[in-house]
């Protein structure tokens, strides 16, 4: 168990409800409840390994304040916010530059690119966002997603593509069936910890017992 100090659990909140108040007309997909359930799965991830959770938590809490697919392809706007609110609360600099770190390296679509930054903390807020794309969860986000974007639930005459890179996983417009295919069922196997693991593994026969019956009931067979 980690224990904050009073400080730390102060910005902690205060962070909390800057994030909370600046994600109030979001998407459902990126709204703030999924900074909250990936800050829960954080903490809970994090029980089991020995990393600053001071740090996971901010990053955690921090991690969705600007998406690039909603800034014109800006990879660096959310990280710098982040940085810049935490330094607005007088955050020690390493923490800051560290939480600034696991923002810009956290996404599906960064991993597809070369890897220049590790650690325990990102390891474990990157499972604690992955959990949030997969089971029945991830079927809510996936379906919320592509609904936003006016896209077909399925498209059965396009088959699924297996992205190589992050330019070509950004300019994909699959359609939601298709994107369980082409990331969510691969994440059970890019996840980091052991807890984020286990999780997995049990969201990710959630997600085959849904497509299994999804294609049943596609073709009329039950
Ligand atoms: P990342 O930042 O790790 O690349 P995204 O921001 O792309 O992840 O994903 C946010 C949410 O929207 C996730 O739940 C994801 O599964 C969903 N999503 C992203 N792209 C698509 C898509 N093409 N179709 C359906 N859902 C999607
Ligand atoms: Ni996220």
């Amino acid at each position: 168990m980690t224990s904050h100090s009073a400080e730390q659990q102060a910005i902690i909140q205060k962070t909390a409800d800057y994030v909370r108040e600046k994600l109030t007309n979001a998407a459902s997909c990126h709204d703030w409840w999924h900074i909250q359930r990936v800050w829960h799965n954080a903490r809970l991830i994090g029980q089991n390994e020995h990393a600053d959770m001071f740090v996971a938590e901010l990053a955690a809490i921090l991690h969705d304040l600007a998406d690039s697919k909603f800034h014109n392809g800006d990879e660096t706007l959310g990280p710098r916010l982040a940085a810049e609110f935490l330094y607005s609360l007088a955050v020690p600099e390493t923490t800051v530059e560290h939480v600034r770190r696991i923002i810009a390296n956290i996404s599906f679509r960064s991993s597809l690119s070369a890897i220049t930054f590790h650690s325990k903390e990102l390891e474990i807020v990157q499972d604690a966002d992955r959990l949030d794309a997969i089971g029945a969860i991830g079927i809510a986000r996936a379906f919320a997603f592509g609904g936003l974007k006016q896209r077909p639930l399925y498209d059965p005459e396009t088959p699924p593509k297996l992205h190589n890179s992050t330019e070509e996983y950004k300019n994909a417009k699959s359609a939601t069936i298709n994107h369980f295919y082409e990331k969510l069922l691969l994440l059970k196997d890019k996840m980091n910890t052991r807890t984020g693991k286990r999780i997995a593994q049990y969201r990710h026969l959630m997600m085959e017992d849904f497509l299994d019956q999804f294609h049943a009931e596609w073709d009329g067979l039950c």
